[in-house]
């Protein structure tokens, strides 16, 4: 197998003809040889080649070929040999994305912008896309993408089924739907590597890495649908307890609750605007607000073990820790931000008061000079636990943003892991580069999963 970047051109011609530079006969050793197979995501069609006398790699498709496996556009692109006979443009890759706002010219609403940055990254090694799921036509086996032009703007096109999909699909309700299921299954009909699969519910995780002894011991002890019998137990063997809805994000609808032998029960919470703290003389009445608000069985709700964080100025820290798949297929952590709670809030959220940091700071801060060691031993955790997500998860993952914890005596704990991580940490001034190499890695994934990849370039 072979990997040579290439010029692509087009000519008005209606045979099927590919002409390939002397420069690229020779490194594709296809001197003498009379046709190919030329291929663009899921399409292949047979051509003539014809030698052209030109430097440089270079290589031009005859307006036939061009429409037969709908090349998006010219200029540089990989061409990968695979065989001796078949040459394969690309890797096509699409993005998968959707708004409920659809118009000109933010067909994908707020994500906008980070669509276009991701094509805008990709689009140097890559026929890089974007496309909502109606956008696919199953018959045809083609999807009408949204590619980006030199302005920036985005322009339609049809391609075939690509090598690759990155889902950012962003509506978890919509995601469960058994339609839903079926149009990804489909692309894995077709082989199309497909990452990531949905989002996470928190008490999936916990139970996927019930069993795994690496990731068990970063864990807090965590009990989903917890009858009020194994809440009394947890909050007398914890003292301290989070409460949180099982399919939330952003700190809605999260508790913290805490036991004192003599003083009672206290939960505290963030209600509209504001954070809330109640006491309650004994565990029933406690039981009876959570219940009251939440439903009697509490099905949708974890209880889990409070871990007692490392603090700044008396408020709580904890990390991001936004991990990619490189392009050897290895987890590293890309970005970290480190958050600080904001005083009195339940969660480090930004919304909710909480300020955004580097990890260097928070944990220098924390820790004084083991700051650096603090930070590496974090790193192998984060690595450690995404190497367990992945093993116990039967789909691909190639992107998590984990919620990790540091306590007092330097343990480090998870709290969530997030199939489809938000990008806010990359606002923070000193992440922005942590930002753009977020979006190589997604890039050096793409091209690892479609194979277009170790070439001599
Ligand atoms: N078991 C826990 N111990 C201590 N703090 C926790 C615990 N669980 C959550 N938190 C705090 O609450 C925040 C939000 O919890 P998380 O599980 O990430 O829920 P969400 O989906 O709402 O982001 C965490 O980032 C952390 O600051
Ligand atoms: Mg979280």
């Amino acid at each position: 197998m072979s990997l040579t970047l290439c010029n692509v051109q087009f000519s008005q011609q209606s045979d099927r003809v590919v002409y390939l530079s002397n420069p690229v006969l020779k490194s594709l050793n296809l001197a003498g040889k009379k046709s190919v197979h030329i291929k663009l995501g899921k399409e292949t069609i047979t051509a003539t080649v014809k030698p052209l006398k030109r430097q440089g790699h270079h290589i031009y498709l005859s307006a036939s070929v061009r429409q037969s496996i709908r090349v998006p556009k010219s200029g540089n692109v990989y061409l990968l040999q695979d065989g001796d006979n078949e040459l394969q443009l690309g890797p096509l890759v699409g993005v998968l994305c959707d708004s409920g706002f659809r118009g000109e010219p933010t067909p994908f609403g707020s994500r906008t912008p980070f669509i276009r940055q991701l094509l805008r990254a990709g689009e140097k090694k890559a026929y890089f896309f974007a496309f909502t799921p109606r956008d696919v036509n199953w018959q045809q086996e083609t999807i009408n993408g949204y590619f980006l032009n030199s302005q920036g703007g985005f322009v339609r096109k049809v391609v075939p089924l690509p090598d690759v999909v990155y889902n950012r699909l962003p509506s978890r309700r919509a995601e469960t739907t058994a339609a839903s299921a079926s149009f990804r299954d489909r692309f894995i009909k077709h082989k199309i590597p497909f990452f990531n699969w949905t989002f996470f519910n928190k008490s999936d995780v916990y139970k996927m890495l019930d069993k795994d002894v690496e990731a068990l011991k970063h864990l807090p002890d965590s009990v989903s649908k917890p009858t009020p019998e194994k809440m009394k137990e947890m909050l007398e063997k914890h003292q301290f307890l989070y409460f949180k809805p099982t399919a939330g994000s952003l700190g809605i609808g999260i508790y913290r609750l805490t036991y004192h032998p003599k003083r009672g029960y206290f939960a505290r919470f963030r209600k509209g605007s504001s954070n809330v703290l109640l006491r309650f003389s004994n565990f029933n009445s406690l039981m009876r607000m959570l219940q009251g608000r939440h439903g009697a069985t509490l099905s949708h709700y974890v209880s889990q073990q409070g871990i007692r964080l490392i603090e700044i100025d008396g408020c709580p820290i904890d990390f991001r820790f936004h991990m990619h798949k490189d392009g050897n297929n290895n987890w590293v952590p890309a970005g970290i931000g480190a958050k600080k709670a904001g005083r009195g809030s339940v969660t480090t959220h930004v919304k909710n008061g909480g300020s955004l940091m580097t990890p260097e700071n928070a944990l220098s801060r924390a820790f004084g000079d083991r700051a650096d060691e603090m930070l590496e031993k974090a790193k192998e955790v984060s690595i450690k636990l995404s190497e367990a997500i992945e093993r116990n998860y039967p789909h691909r993952l190639g992107e998590l943003g984990l919620d990790l914890g540091i306590d007092k005596d330097g343990e480090v704990w998870m709290f969530e892991a997030n199939a489809k991580p938000g990008r806010s940490i990359f606002k923070h001034p000193a992440l922005k580069e942590q930002g753009r190499a977020s979006l190589a890695y997604i890039l050096d994934h793409c091209l690892y999963l479609s194979r277009f990849q170790g070439g001599n370039n």
